[in-house]
């Protein structure tokens, strides 16, 4: 399968690119930022939510698939947000339709549902409630995503990601980590699943003290293999675990992230 995937220069997509080569797909990367040194494929430097120098991308070569990881994946102000999240995913999918690619798999995110307090597990029916603004652009990312699949009949997978590390590194990542192995896992099951339609899945490791629903993921052929228990002996407790575990979206839900929607 020859694969689009945007941020590939970030940490998920350094992971997420060489993962896909070694199980012999093509990748082709995307990045405001230059190639990396020994990156194996093709390269565009372009920003994603221009959607001219996008639809330029796509007729560069023959696609099969887009898999999104392109964004800040930080707060911000309401406009960045959604330009990084919305318009982005917006230029893709357009140019989607235009050239016949089919497929999107995207880096959503836990603060798509960060303001549901952590009392249950959380699963795929669980109602958007974003815990920021960063949480507000992912839900409409994902909406487009529904749009696309229904208007288009395209597969899209909306991958909502816990805490990509090497390492879980607090108490709240022993049950939101994501490994590198899992996230190569993840993406090439959401591109690989056979006629998903829109699709939600949690994005994490099979973690002992996990809170989130496994199943959609195992639906689509996501079997996560590592646990962040392995590493619980190298978390340190810190003062702030309890408020950091008692909403989906943890430190995302502290005072200090909050801010005017338009400043
Ligand atoms: N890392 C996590 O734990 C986590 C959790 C949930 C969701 N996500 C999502 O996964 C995605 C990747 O996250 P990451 O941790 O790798 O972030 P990162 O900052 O390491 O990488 C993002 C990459 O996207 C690129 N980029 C940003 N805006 C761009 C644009 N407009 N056009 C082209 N390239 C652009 C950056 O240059 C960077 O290389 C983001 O969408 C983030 O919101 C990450």
């Amino acid at each position: 399968m020859r694969v689009l995937v945007t941020g590939a220069a970030g940490s998920l997509g350094r992971t997420v690119t060489v993962g896909l080569a070694d199980r012999g797909h093509e990748v082709v990367g995307l990045d405001l930022l230059p190639e990396p040194e020994g990156f194996e494929g093709g390269w565009h430097a372009v920003d994603c939510a221009d959607a001219d120098a996008v639809a330029a991308v796509f007729t560069a070569q023959p696609l099969d698939a887009v898999v999104h990881l392109a964004g800040n994946p930080d707060e911000s102000s309401l406009p960045e947000a959604l330009t990084s999240h919305v318009v982005s995913t917006a230029a893709l999918l357009d140019a989607m339709v235009d050239q016949g690619v089919r497929r999107l798999v995207y880096a959503s995110s836990n603060h798509a549902v960060g303001g549901v307090p952590r009392v249950d597990t959380v699963d795929a029916a669980t109602l958007p409630r974003p815990d920021t603004f960063y949480g507000v652009a992912k839900v409409a990312a994902e909406a487009l995503l529904r749009l696309y699949a229904d208007r288009y009949g395209f597969d899209t997978v909306a991958c909502r990601i816990g805490s990509f590390r090497s390492q879980p590194e607090s108490v709240r990542e022993l049950a939101t980590w994501l490994s590198p192995d899992d996230a190569v896992r993840m993406v090439e099951a959401a591109l690989t699943a056979p006629a998903p339609g829109f699709a939600v899945l949690y994005g994490v490791s099979a973690n002992a003290r996990g809170w989130w629903d496994l199943e959609p993921g195992r639906g689509l052929g996501y079997d996560p293999l590592d646990d962040a228990e392995d590493h619980a002996a190298g978390v340190t407790p810190g003062p702030d675990d309890a408020a950091e575990t008692a909403h989906v979206g943890g430190p995302f839900l502290a005072p200090s992230m909050r801010r005017p929607a338009l400043d």
